[in-house]
């Protein structure tokens, strides 16, 4: 089973997305950038590393991070909302094996309002300009109640920019009702097409409404480990950094993927099985997640 670790390069971010926690809690945004030795990580197992934040390339010694990951034969993601990627050119080309870019709308007022800041056009510059580079750039769109209406537009975007585009359901419905069935459809029927990433497991997981405190679901001890900013390492993940895994008030109806996804591995059931199939459908698109 492949570690992963969620490494938090920075709480601090250029964006104001409306559905994310990070960026709106001053405790995150007070924990300092630190530099941490990836050796530390290759102790735990781990195999992966994703990075994440805040907006990683807000990280000054980003490159020298990834460029030791590379060297310690880690695989590297990372996803960034694409802002200083133009600004900062081929700062990271070449040492990330999945490049996520973040689009949260096909079209630009709506993307821009959900981000808090113009930006849209950016994003699709550094899109067109990672391609340029000889990079595999991949759209992360993140599914809202609102922004899955625009999943066929969103399609036609990625053809146009010859990309993919792997869809990350929300995982936060603020005590609101999730998606409904009718949703959990038209988003599978989508999820066939040739250029989009589902994981099945995920969206089984999102009608099951998430993991349960009583019987919790989730195994982000087991199978992934976490790093602050300041090169902290907490358990089980970041939004629950001490308490028992899967069992605290934070944890109800928990869908953080970034700690779900990896789960899913650790136990044999459906969303086991279901993942295993999606990673087989993905890979036969000719994408390896
Ligand atoms: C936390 S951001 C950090 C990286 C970077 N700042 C960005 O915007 O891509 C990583 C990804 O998580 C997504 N995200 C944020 N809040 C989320 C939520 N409540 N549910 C699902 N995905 C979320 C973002 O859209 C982004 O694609």
């Amino acid at each position: 089973m492949p570690k992963i670790c969620n490494y938090y390069v920075t709480s601090q971010c250029n964006d104001t997305c409306e559905f994310c926690p990070i960026w709106q809690d001053e405790e995150y945004k007070k924990i300092e950038e630190k530099p941490f030795d990836l050796i530390t990580l290759k102790r735990h197992g781990v195999s992966i590393l994703n990075i994440t934040g805040g907006e990683p390339l807000l990280r000054d010694d980003l490159p020298q991070i990834l460029k030791q990951a590379k060297e310690l034969g880690f695989k590297t993601q990372l996803t960034t909302n694409g802002l200083l990627y133009s600004e900062k050119p081929r700062w990271i080309d070449g040492l990330v094996d999945r490049l996520f870019f973040s689009l949260d709308y096909p079209m630009a007022e709506a993307h821009d309002r959900s981000r808090g800041i113009e930006c849209f056009h950016d994003v699709i510059k550094a899109i067109q300009l990672a391609k340029a580079n000889g990079e595999k750039p991949v759209i992360k769109f993140t599914l809202t109640r609102d922004s899955v209406l625009f999943l066929p537009e969103m399609l036609d975007l990625a053809e146009k920019l010859n990309v993919f585009v792997y869809l990350n359901p929300v995982y936060d419905f603020y005590n609101t009702q999730g998606f409904e069935q009718a949703t959990i459809s038209h988003i599978k029927y989508y999820g066939r097409d040739k250029r989009v990433l589902l994981n099945l497991a995920a969206l089984e997981f999102l009608k099951d409404n998430g993991n349960r405190t009583n019987l919790p679901r989730c195994r982000a001890k087991q199978t992934t480990i976490t790093v602050l900013p300041d090169g902290k390492i907490v358990s089980p993940c970041f939004f629950n950094q001490a308490g028992v895994q899967g069992r605290e008030d934070i944890c109800s109806s928990c869908m953080r993927w970034p700690y779900m996804l990896p789960s899913f591995d650790a136990k044999l059931d459906k969303y086991y099985l279901l993942n295993k199939w999606s990673e087989f459908l993905n890979k036969r698109k000719g994408m390896k997640l």
